[in-house]
């Protein structure tokens, strides 16, 4: 596919015509290829046959309509690992932003972004960071784009397709949400690389904002078989969410599957 606007932002970016799973494919070229292989490599395809999501599901995704791209990230020091979901959850939102700016877009805690969250809300993206032995660190992100309604892999998942303003070239479409995506991450990750206490404190303040679950009722599937109701309130300084319960107490979720009641 010819991407001119994503490879003037991702000059390491590798397509593929198909592909088992992008961040399989990047993470097999980081371990044989080492340090030659750049900071931000990006590897994506519109087809992708084994993708994975969380929790050891599968990302299933129609070939030729979606996008899945994974991004390496040499370093991520300044704060917490658990920030990196969330942060490239506030970068998804705003590059869907940038190309359907009346979609009203938002991150699920802590790696889905929705659109239209607070009504019907479907899942328009998903997000799976996994951690490399050398430190390093793959962002995965898969991201209906072209799909009609009849195209849905289920009925809570939606596309950009149908919430940006009428699309004369497809591959137009797909080319420029690539590239404000990864223009946004990178920006981000700047930031966060400065390090300072405004630029960490400024991006912490985005991922808030851009949170659909924040300030909302929600329930909160545990990986131990339990839930727990009550309002989403904060993000703890590891990126966990922070939920208040009908008592007043607080309870802190570091993993999970979220619903949003209302
Ligand atoms: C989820 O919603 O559970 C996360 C889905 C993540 C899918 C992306 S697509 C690009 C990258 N390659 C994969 O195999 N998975 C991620």
């Amino acid at each position: 596919m010819h991407l001119p606007e994503s490879r003037r932002v991702a000059p390491e970016l590798l397509w593929l015509d198909e592909v088992t799973s992008t961040n399989d494919v990047l993470r097999e070229l980081v371990v044989s290829g080492g340090d030659q292989v750049l900071d931000r490599m990006v590897a994506a395809t519109a087809s992708q046959t084994a993708g994975r999501g969380r929790l050891g599901r599968s990302w299933i995704a129609p070939p030729g309509k979606t996008l899945a791209v994974s991004a390496l990230v040499r370093e991520f020091n300044a704060l917490p690992p658990g920030w990196l979901p969330l942060i490239t959850g506030s970068a998804v939102c705003r590059g869907i932003r940038d190309v359907a700016p009346r979609a009203s877009v938002g991150v699920k805690w802590p790696n889905d972004v929705l659109i239209d969250s607070r009504r019907s809300g479907g899942k328009v993206s998903g997000i799976l960071c996994e951690k490399l032995p050398d430190g390093s660190v793959i962002v995965g992100i898969g991201l209906n784009v072209l799909l009609t309604e009849d195209e849905l892999p289920t009925d809570q998942a939606t596309s950009i397709l149908l919430h940006a303003d009428p699309v004369g070239d497809p591959d137009g479409l797909m080319d420029a949400v690539l590239a404000s995506i990864l223009r946004q991450l990178f920006g981000l990750l700047d930031e966060v690389s400065r390090g300072n206490v405004e630029s960490i404190e400024g991006v912490r303040a985005i991922v808030t904002e851009d949170s659909a679950t924040l300030g909302t009722e929600v329930r909160a599937m545990l990986p131990a078989g339990t839930d727990v109701q009550g309002e989403a309130v904060r993000l703890a300084n590891d990126g966990a969410l922070v939920i208040r319960t009908s008592d007043g107490g607080e309870v802190v979720v570091a993993a999970g599957d979220i619903e949003h009641l209302r």
